[in-house]
Order: C-alpha cells, then sequence, then structure tokens
C-alpha cells in the first residue's frame, strides 16, 4: 500500500482525477490532497471519507510514492523538485518538463515501456495530443506514418474550471438578448463563436504553444523524431470534450476498410462511423469516457496513401486524469 498525493486536487482534472481513482482500485492507504492557500481547509468525499485538502508545503511530500501534478507548470517547476528529493515520483501533466530528454512522456496504451528510464518525473502529454497518439501508434507500426496534419476543436474545459464558468455566464448573457458579450476568458467572447487560437502564440512562425505541442510531442511518443505534423488548434464554446480533424500520410497503403478494422482491434478506442445511420462521435458522446472515438473513417482524396479520420475525447479523462492514474498504477504495480 502506498502513500499518494495529488497537488491541484480541487482543479478541473484534479477533479476528474479523483473520480478516476474512486473507480479504480489502486493499492493506496492514504490520499494527500493539494492546492493552494485558496482551497485549503475544504473538504472532498472520497470513497465515503471526507479528505481536507491542504496547503502544498515542502513538508507535503514526506513518505508520498506517487505525487501526481495538475497545478500548472509553474507549480510543477517549483513543487517536482521537492517532491522528487522527498522520494516521490511525479507524474506531472503540465508541460513543465514534457520535453526534456530524461523525462519519458507517456500515454500508457501507446509507449508504457517508457516510464522505466524515469529519473523522478514522468510527463503526461498535452490532452490534443494524448487522444491522438492511440490512433497513430498501430498505423506507424503497420504501414509507416509520414505525415499528419490535424485541426482541433477544443473544450474550454482544457483551459481549466474557470474557463467552463466563463462560457456559462457568456452564454446566459447571449441568451438573455446581449449578442456582443464580455469575454470573461479568452481575449474575444467564446460562446457561440469559434475562436482559431487555442493557447497563446509561441515564436515567430505564427503558431501557438497549443499547436507546437502538437508537433513536438507526438514525436517524442511515438519515437519518430522526423514525423511530418501540421497543426492547427481551435477553441469551441464546448464545455468539455476535444474533437480532431485528422489527416494521415502512411508510407505503405491502407485502405479506409483496413484502418477501420486496425482502430475497431484496439482495446482503448471505439469506431463509431456509419454513414446511413449517421453514426459518429461527438465531444458530449465522449464526456465521462476515458476511451478514444473515432468516426468518419476515409481515404483522403487528396493524398496518395492518405487517410481521413475524426477523433473526440473527454479531455480531462482521457486527455490528463485517466492517464495519469494509468501511469500511477503502472508506478505502483497493481
Ligand atoms: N484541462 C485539461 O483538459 C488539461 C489536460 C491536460 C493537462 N492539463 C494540465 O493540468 C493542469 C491543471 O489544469 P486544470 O484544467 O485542472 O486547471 P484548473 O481547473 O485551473 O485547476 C488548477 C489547480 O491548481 C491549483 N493551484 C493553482 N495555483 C496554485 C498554487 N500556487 N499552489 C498550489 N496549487 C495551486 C488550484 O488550486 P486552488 O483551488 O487552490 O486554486 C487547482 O487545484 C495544467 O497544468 C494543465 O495544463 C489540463
Amino acid at each position: 500500500m502506498a502513500k499518494v498525493a495529488i497537488l491541484g486536487a480541487t482543479g478541473a482534472v484534479g477533479r476528474t482525477m479523483l473520480q478516476v481513482l474512486e473507480e479504480r482500485s489502486l493499492p493506496i492507504d492514504e490520499l494527500v490532497l493539494l492546492a493552494s492557500e485558496r482551497s485549503a481547509g475544504s473538504t472532498v468525499l472520497f470513497k465515503g471519507k471526507e479528505l481536507t485538502v491542504q496547503a502544498v508545503s515542502a513538508e507535503s511530500f514526506e513518505g508520498v510514492a506517487v505525487a501526481i501534478f495538475s497545478a500548472g507548470a509553474t507549480r510543477s517547476r517549483e513543487w517536482a523538485p521537492i517532491a522528487v528529493a522527498a522520494g516521490a515520483t511525479v507524474v506531472d501533466n503540465s508541460s513543465a518538463f514534457r520535453m526534456q530528454p530524461d523525462v519519458p512522456l507517456v500515454v500508457a496504451d501507446v509507449n508504457p515501456h517508457a516510464i522505466h528510464s524515469h529519473s523522478g518525473i514522468i510527463a503526461n502529454p498535452n490532452c490534443s495530443t494524448m487522444q491522438l497518439m492511440p490512433i497513430l501508434r498501430p498505423v506507424r507500426d503497420a504501414v509507416g506514418l509520414e505525415r499528419i496534419t490535424v485541426a482541433t476543436y477544443q473544450a474550454v474545459s482544457g483551459t481549466g474550471q474557470s474557463a467552463i464558468d466563463a462560457l456559462r455566464e457568456e452564454a446566459a448573457d447571449v441568451l438573455a438578448g446581449n449578442d456582443d458579450p464580455e469575454a470573461r476568458q479568452y481575449p474575444k467572447p467564446i460562446a457561440f463563436d469559434v475562436l482559431p487560437v487555442a493557447g497563446s502564440f509561441s515564436g515567430d512562425q505564427g503558431y501557438t504553444d497549443e499547436e507546437l505541442k502538437l508537433v513536438h510531442e507526438s514525436r517524442k511518443i511515438l519515437e519518430l523524431p522526423d514525423l511530418r505534423v501540421s497543426a492547427t488548434c481551435t477553441r469551441v464554446p464546448v464545455i468539455n470534450g476535444h474533437s480532431e480533424a485528422v489527416w494521415l500520410e502512411t508510407r505503405e497503403p491502407l485502405s479506409a476498410a483496413a484502418f477501420r478494422a486496425m482502430l475497431d482491434a484496439e482495446a482503448g478506442i471505439t469506431v463509431l462511423d456509419d454513414a446511413e445511420t449517421m453514426t459518429y462521435p461527438t465531444a458530449r458522446q465522449a464526456t465521462g469516457q476515458d476511451g478514444v472515438f473515432v468516426g468518419r473513417i476515409r481515404e483522403d482524396l487528396g493524398a496518395p496513401n492518405g487517410l481521413a479520420c475524426w477523433v473526440v475525447a473527454d479531455n480531462l479523462r482521457k486527455g490528463a486524469a485517466s492517464n495519469a492514474v494509468d501511469i500511477a498504477e503502472l508506478l505502483l504495480g497493481s
């Protein structure tokens, strides 16, 4: 039995993590819930017991075997070295360490072997990258992967709890007759509109950090350093669940039927794809589920050896919390 800590336990990902932990049976005998001074003293019901949230401090990690961090990159940079020095293995949801060569970037059903090379910290990929990897791994293995092009349609929950609240408030304003609501979270209002920028602009080539994460993290996880990746990340007025339009170019030809059968055979993937019955996955449908959902599978009319599909997952679960718990499970050997 082990002591496990969650830093960021009161956030959108942290609360989802508690739900996932309730559903699983990890060998945990003590769960320490950590956040900022703001939430210290608040209580959370976990497996029938009331747990009190504590403000994180240097003493928080004493005796902790696994510390799952989901409190943003600044807090991870500050507290991960302290937790590691106290003997914990940190599973980090933030972008702080993902691209460090000595930090494995792990999707539990794609590259679980990578966790063995950690030196105290294991990183969870960004949510948009996470849901794409289980689709790409079998394609890479069977026919080789040359290029991926992705357009994301990211839910506001990917920004955190404050963005969910903002969308609800802006939407209420619009429904009350105000077509020009105050922008509460992003540079422009998100209610009833689409923002062609998710994340912040990074570098001088016109890309956002979300787009660059898709490029670099995909290459690292798939161990394909030369994979060509093009991404456009958008934010849509969806509470939860990221959708992605994905185009793949493979080294050897792969028919749409063979691609569909390949995805169907994967344990964590559900294919929902039937034009006659209008069967396809949506963000609402994926919410609350751990798997990745795929539809609109077809050959790309515009590229030789090209395929296209639509990939949906719950960004708080599959995109963050469930994978972190999967990694904790691997670490605790349960
Ligand atoms: N949302 C997603 O889909 C998603 C997916 C993948 C990765 N992530 C990553 O997961 C992390 C958390 O995201 P989120 O969406 O859960 O954010 P969130 O809803 O804003 O929650 C942030 C959490 O961090 C805590 N926190 C903030 N400042 C702190 C401080 N100074 N000291 C200690 N704790 C502090 C907050 O505690 P208080 O209650 O005390 O403020 C809260 O528990 C981020 O790194 C994000 O990039 C998110």
